[in-house]
């Protein structure tokens, strides 16, 4: 699919003409993946956070936040309750916090591999080779890394620069450092928010595009969500992009993307069901989706991984979590599956 197909999808208003977006994004899924809906469990380990990205509500800046880590124990039981569940994965995501030490995830990965036998999945951030590679070594299977948006100038606008570092890493160093993943040998997996201020219609599609072109393994996406503790959120609440007054305009994306990655493993993700609690996990599984990531992390810590507002069940138990997404699979009649 070329830029301007997927820009001309990203404007449609016809919701006769959406519908057939809709049944051809369904039936790549169940070509290529078939009905099964992979459950993968989410532990969010650390909201400890050196970076500044304007967007987010974990930024270090944010002193309002009460910072924690889980510790090995905890991080391993989540890890057991998943494997209890019957899911295959284990994603362990966190800011990027340096106390989360090389050792220490390449400890916990191995303990996570020899104790359930699940896949690791991680999202840390953007961390050196060295420790990448000690990970991969260790165990961990995949690494998930959204580049946010391609357009790169906004890109370092809302992402700045570590302080004292000389290279500023920007979307480029975000795309060579998905591919540095997979040459370790990782699947990768990226995404990007869609209704960032300042983003056009036009910088999605090429999102979209480049979405192909790097043949994820995995893609995720969801709306931005204005924090009222970020620059950006109060930028937005007083001008926010037009083009999130279009409500399909997620489910546009998880279409597209899967239309362009037609064996890509795509989440209806956690920022869908928190702008439609009712039916945007479903919705997004009928438009291309094929993966939910329930949330195990411990109760106790799950309002403090506040990226943005409201975030769906972060008041919640993990039984209550699991429970949402099989009773949601059910009304799809879709079968859950270990993956
Ligand atoms: N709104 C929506 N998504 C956000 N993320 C971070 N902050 C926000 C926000 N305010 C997303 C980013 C990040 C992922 C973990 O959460 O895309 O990569």
């Amino acid at each position: 699919m070329q830029i301007s197909e997927i820009h001309q999808w990203l404007n449609e208003r016809n919701p006769d003409k959406l519908a057939t977006l809709w049944q051809r994004a369904d039936d790549c899924r169940r070509q290529h993946i078939g009905d099964t809906v992979l459950l993968r469990g989410l532990v969010e380990v650390s909201n400890i956070c050196r970076r500044q990205c304007t967007y987010c509500g974990i930024r270090a800046g944010n002193h309002t936040l009460t910072r924690y880590r889980l510790s090995r124990h905890e991080i391993l039981a989540c890890a057991k309750l998943a494997a209890d569940f019957g899911f295959g994965t284990v994603v362990l995501q966190a800011g990027e916090d340096l106390g989360l030490t090389a050792d220490f995830v390449a400890d916990v990965v191995q303990a996570i591999k020899e104790e359930t036998g699940r896949a690791v999945t991680l999202s840390l951030g953007e961390r050196d080779e060295a420790d990448l590679r000690l990970w991969r070594k260790a165990g961990a299977d995949r690494y998930l890394l959204r580049f946010e948006t391609s357009n790169q100038e906004l890109f370092q606008k809302i992402h700045p620069p570590l302080p004292l570092s000389t290279d500023n890493f920007g979307v480029r160093d975000r795309i060579s450092m998905l591919r540095m993943l997979r040459e370790i040998g990782y699947e990768i997996g990226s995404g990007v928010m869609e209704g960032i201020p300042g983003q056009t219609l036009e910088d999605l599609a090429r999102d979209i595009f480049l979405f192909g072109k790097l043949q994820l393994d995995m893609i995720g996406c969801g709306p931005f969500l204005p924090h009222p503790d970020t620059p950006l959120g109060r930028d937005a609440a007083v001008s926010p992009n037009p083009m999130l007054s279009d409500t399909e305009l997620p489910y546009k994306v998880i279409a597209l993307s899967r239309l362009v990655c037609p064996r890509a493993n795509i989440p209806s993700t956690t920022a869908i069901a928190t702008i439609d609690p009712a039916e945007g996990r479903k919705r997004g599984l009928s438009r291309g989706a094929n993966v939910i990531m329930p949330n195990l992390t411990p109760i106790q810590y799950r309002t403090l991984y506040s990226i943005y507002p409201n975030k769906a069940a972060s008041r919640e138990t993990a039984d209550e979590t699991v429970a949402t997404a099989l009773r949601h699979l059910r009304e799809l009649q879709r079968p859950p599956e270990n993956g």
